[in-house]
């Protein structure tokens, strides 16, 4: 007889870990705290705050800034996007960052980059 307050207990229990979970998901792990810090202040002006390449200096670039939605940038290996951050682009407003950021702070940068391409705004 007492095993329906059993189960809704159970049920219970389980939600709340749930919620547990689902808060946990939104914080942000430390590098990509990091790395969303840097990126708002050294790349948003450019790629824009949501990675889409509309930051309030695009449009005065001649040459478009990357949107990492796109799944031309999506497709690159890491190592890849890291060599663009570290060299820049030659004849491009895309610089180079080596002499201002060090190897950790491009690595979560990217790795926030890699987050933000996933997102669907
Ligand atoms: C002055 C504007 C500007 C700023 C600031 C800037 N970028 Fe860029 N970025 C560009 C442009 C323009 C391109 C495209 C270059 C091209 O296609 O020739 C680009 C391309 C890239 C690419 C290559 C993407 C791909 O798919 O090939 C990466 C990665 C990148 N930027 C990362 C960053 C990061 C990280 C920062 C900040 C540390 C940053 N950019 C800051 C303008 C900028």
């Amino acid at each position: 007889m007492d095993r329906i307050p059993r189960i809704t207990g159970l049920i219970a229990g389980f939600s709340l870990l749930l919620n547990a979970l689902s808060v946990a998901a939104q914080d942000l792990p430390a590098d990509l705290i990091r790395g969303k810090a840097l990126y708002r202040n050294h790349c948003a002006t450019c790629h824009g705050q949501t990675g889409r390449g509309d930051g309030p200096a695009a449009a005065s670039l001649r040459v478009a800034p990357a949107d990492f939605h796109r799944f031309r940038s999506f497709l690159k290996s890491d190592e890849e996007l890291l060599r663009i951050i570290e060299h820049g682009i030659v004849f491009s407003p895309m610089h180079a960052w080596s002499d201002n950021l060090t190897e950790g702070q491009m690595t979560d940068i990217l790795a926030y980059i890699r987050l933000l391409s996933l997102e669907s705004n």
